[in-house]
């Protein structure tokens, strides 16, 4: 099979739930165009609707009503991010300091993910937050004053990160984050362009709540993170030439382009452009032979970390071998994805090996038909139909997962197979 054709993608994930979350505790009204509709977005619409924020939605558009923090009011019900743990991490950190208190829940698998990474450090702001079994939600937020101070991180994490930010704007004094290692900032782009007082140097940020946000209307850039399904799906199949219109090119997400760049694979950046802070522009990328193999390491996860299952199965297809280490934060992702992926592409045939943090994957091999198991994760659902079409007798199971990150992946694949 091959992938012929171009696709527009859908709005980025990271940057949708920073729009509705940052235009609510902004004044005035914004209209967000191309806001990603897929089921984690809905999680924070509906989460932001039950703290009483107006949101309209229209066809193409979105309207957030905000009136600064005042917009928060507090919830009759618990707050249930679904599957989202950006809604949650992010929505720590929102109600940290305001003085109401709020349950949050989540699904099956949220619930099994670390909370204690973000709360640890919104205490050291005076955040107080209850977790269960000092780790887990359901967490119920309690009200709070937040006290400004300066914060090292131990973790390369956006979200923690911006969970941290989102507190800190409720003092009139500055709060300094110093990173760990460069992990996507959205959040600080997206607060300057609403006006915020923050200030960004290398792996510092420091911001107050000294100036009021003001709501304005964005345009979201496509999902580099979606496109790497199409982009990879390209390159392990002869004949492939794909354009993935409107993507964003954000420096601390193109990670995938520097592996690219690595295994020297060509591809061509069209129509560059800006919207609000962030930078956009339409790939296109044709199948090539003879590519190298890679390793992924250090600094460079963070900036392609939701890439990596469908990097491995890259991987199986490249001759050499590839490595990824210093990737233990997969363990806790929608699901154990080193596990998920190493046990889904040894069914396959893959020559992989799973290590504490990373995988080893020496290729290049044929992959065979077998049943494999989505693990209820929608980015090893969509790696996996990627597989499929080098090899069509693959079976998978629980795959109606998709729609967390990209509802119409499946149509989209079928619209460029031929
Ligand atoms: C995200 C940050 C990353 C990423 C997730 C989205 C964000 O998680 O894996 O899909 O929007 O901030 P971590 O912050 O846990 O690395």
């Amino acid at each position: 099979m091959k992938l012929v054709g171009e696709i527009i993608l859908p709005g980025d994930k990271s940057i949708s739930h920073r729009a509705l979350m940052l235009n609510a505790i902004s004044y005035g009204k914004a209209t967000i165009s191309n806001l990603l509709r897929s089921q984690d977005i809905l999680a924070t619409i509906n989460v932001l609707r039950n703290l009483g924020v107006k949101i309209e939605e229209f066809e193409d558009q979105v309207i957030v009503y905000g009136r600064g923090f005042s917009s928060l009011k507090e919830p009759q019900v618990a707050l249930d991010c679904q599957n989202s743990g950006t809604t949650a991490r992010l929505l720590l950190g929102l109600l940290a300091g305001l003085d109401i208190n709020a349950t949050i829940i989540g699904d099956n698998s949220l619930t099994k993910r670390p909370m204690k990474r973000v709360t640890d450090y919104l205490l050291s702001l005076n955040g107080k937050i209850v977790l269960t079994n000092e780790n887990y939600l359901p967490a119920k937020v309690l009200s709070s004053k937040i006290k400004a101070s300066e914060i090292h991180l131990h973790i390369s994490s956006a979200q923690v990160k911006s969970a941290l930010m989102l507190a800190a704007l409720k003092s009139q004094d500055t709060t300094i984050i110093h990173e760990l290692s460069k992990s996507r900032n959205h959040t600080e782009l997206m607060l300057d362009y609403l006006g915020c007082d923050i200030e960004v140097n290398d792996l510092s940020i420091k911001l107050s709540g000294k100036k009021d946000l003001i709501c304005k209307d964005i345009i979201i850039p496509g999902d580099l993170s979606s496109a790497a399904f199409f982009i990879i799906g390209c390159l392990i199949n002869p004949g492939s030439a794909v354009l993935l219109k409107n993507c964003g090119l954000n420096p601390t997400r193109i990670g995938l382009l520097k592996v690219l760049d690595m295994i020297n694979a060509q591809y061509e950046i069209l129509n560059r452009r800006t919207y609000g802070n962030e930078i956009c522009g339409d790939i296109y990328i044709k199948y090539q032979d003879g590519l190298r193999s890679f390793t992924i390491e250090k600094d460079l996860v963070p900036l392609l970390i939701d890439e990596i299952p469908i990097l491995a199965l890259l991987a199986t297809q490249i001759e050499g071998t590839s490595i990824i280490k210093d990737a233990n934060d997969l363990r806790v992702k929608e699901s154990d994805r080193l596990n998920a992926i190493y046990e889904n592409l040894k069914k396959l045939g893959g020559n992989i090996y799973q290590t504490e943090d990373g995988l080893i994957i020496k290729g290049k091999t044929e992959l065979h038909g077998n049943i494999v198991n989505t693990y209820h994760d929608h980015r090893i659902s969509m790696m996996l139909k990627v597989a499929q079409t080098l090899c069509k007798e693959i079976k998978i199971e629980n795959d109606c997962v998709d729609n967390i990150s990209y509802p119409n992946f499946v149509i989209d694949l079928q619209k460029l197979l031929k």
